[in-house]
């Protein structure tokens, strides 16, 4: 039977409903005390930006802009620092660069950062050497050493992701206001930044080649006085996170001054993870009410039905610019998983569904390297995101985005790729508490990669 949404939705309604993957904590006016101090707090974004976002969005699902969403698996608090944060905006702003250049069209640029600090885990509890702990849920609920008290879910910790994720998102938009990212001089912040990137010549070739030629194009575009030029140079950053910690999320959901709903303040963008999108979930139930554009994570066992039936509950209006589906298949199983879905989506009955699909080619290609080491193979990564490029090709749907976990720092967490990392090196730079990343340069690589597999055919 069609699942029926209950009429009555509020920012506390998700607390009748069953909640995947929700903390337990023991001490419940901690809980409360935690959730009033955030709620007291100012927002960290406006409902303009979020409304701005929505826009561009919809924009995106007609094809006209791509969406680039990145950053960490989990973000920590001690990671809350200049240089990190610097070098993640400076990998997504030359990776954006790429997809300009190769895609002819603007890039959203949405980070995971400034609040992705909650992780679901496969597993409750961790055991070492015989004993038995909480396994570490991200740095907004516990903490990752192997010790009992920094095990035990804190809620302050709340508090302190909200304030690191402010101070985060103060320094990005400093960083932006300041002209960090000004396209009128790539060449001042590319190159420096490449010098000691360790970078292949080819890459780095390819790179400088694009950013001569983007440069020429702009300062052309400029003395032809074209109106698009403010649109092309505006460096805009957006963030998201995962959605998981309910008390959180719901904690900064409010009205907002002369506009109907609620939206949540914490984030431009909250996604709902592969494992808490269950119809009848708390999960579902809290972001069908919010106004945020939203994404949802799709992996290979949800059948068509299924997500006709999401798509209906999040996005009951069919509103351009709200749904954001990210798939993440596994390279071996993409071009079976994906196919029936963009189908049914393209042919559901009655009206047309404003969807954006966004490629998410990290998470279906989990695996353990022979020393017990998460990894994932760039080959695979890559091998993903061709697929998925040419499954919307043959049905006729946009692939509208990447989602893709990433740092700007030179780790060794990915195998594979031009940077030729090899499973005996994953230990030399191994920095995720969670899912591998990929590096500078295998960011900079699936960059390029993706330019060359979604340039239109007359193109390439
Ligand atoms: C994630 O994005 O880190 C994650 C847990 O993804 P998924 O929900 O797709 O497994
Ligand atoms: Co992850």
């Amino acid at each position: 039977m069609p699942w029926k949404t209950p009429a009555v939705w509020s920012p506390e309604s998700w607390k009748d409903r069953l909640a995947a993957h929700q903390v337990v904590y023991h001490d419940r006016a901690a809980v409360d005390a935690a959730v009033a101090k955030l709620r007291s707090l100012p927002p960290l974004v406006t409902s303009g930006e979020i409304e701005r976002l929505r826009s561009l969005i919809a924009e995106a699902q007609r094809g006209e802009r791509f969406l680039l969403q990145g950053g960490d698996c989990a973000e920590t608090l001690a990671d809350c620092r200049a240089d990190s944060i610097a070098s993640k905006l400076k990998i997504l702003l030359q990776m954006s660069l790429v997809l300009v250049h190769g895609l002819r069209k603007p890039v959203i640029r949405v980070g995971r950062f400034a609040g992705q600090y909650a992780k679901p885990r496969s597993s409750q509890t961790e055991t070492r050497h015989g004993v038995t702990l909480p396994s570490y849920f991200g740095d907004l609920v516990n903490s990752a050493d192997f010790e009992e008290e920094a095990r035990r879910p804190n809620p302050h910790l709340m508090v302190r992701g909200y304030q690191h994720a402010a101070m985060t998102l103060n320094f990005i938009r400093s960083l932006i206001d300041g002209g960090f990212a000004d396209l009128h001089h790539p060449e001042y912040w590319d190159l420096r930044f490449m010098e000691h990137a360790g970078l292949s010549n080819e890459l780095r070739e390819q790179y400088q080649r694009m950013t001569r030629e983007l440069g020429e194009a702009l300062r052309l575009t400029e003395i032809l006085g074209e109106a698009s030029i403010d649109d092309l140079t505006r460096i805009e950053f957006f963030t998201s996170h995962e959605g998981l910690n309910l008390q959180y999320e719901s904690a900064q959901t409010r009205p907002v001054p002369r506009k109907s709903g609620y939206f949540n303040l914490t984030t431009h963008l909250p996604w709902i993870g592969e494992r808490t999108r269950a119809l009848d979930g708390a999960h579902v139930e809290y972001f069908r009410g919010i106004r945020n554009p939203i994404g949802v994570k799709i992996g290979p066992a949800c059948r068509p039905s299924e997500l006709l039936e999401l798509i209906d509950v999040l996005n009951p209006d069919n509103e351009p610019g709200r749904l954001i589906l990210i798939h993440r298949m596994g390279a071996a199983k993409i071009m079976e998983a994906l196919p029936p879905l963009l189908g049914a989506v393209r042919e559901a009955p009655t009206l047309k569904r404003h969807v954006l699909w966004v490629c998410d080619p990290m998470h279906g290609n989990s695996q353990n390297a022979g020393n017990g080491v998460k990894t994932r193979n760039m080959n695979e990564i890559l091998a993903e995101m061709e697929s998925a490029a040419e499954a919307h090709r043959q049905a006729g749907t946009i692939f509208g985005g990447l989602h893709l976990e990433l740092t700007g720092e030179d780790v060794t967490e990915c195998v594979g790729g031009a940077a030729g990392i090899s499973e005996a090196d994953l230990t030399i730079n191994y920095a995720s508490l969670c899912d591998p990343r990929l590096n500078y340069q295998q960011a900079l690589e699936m960059a390029f990669a993706a330019a060359r597999a979604l340039r239109s055919p007359s193109a390439r």
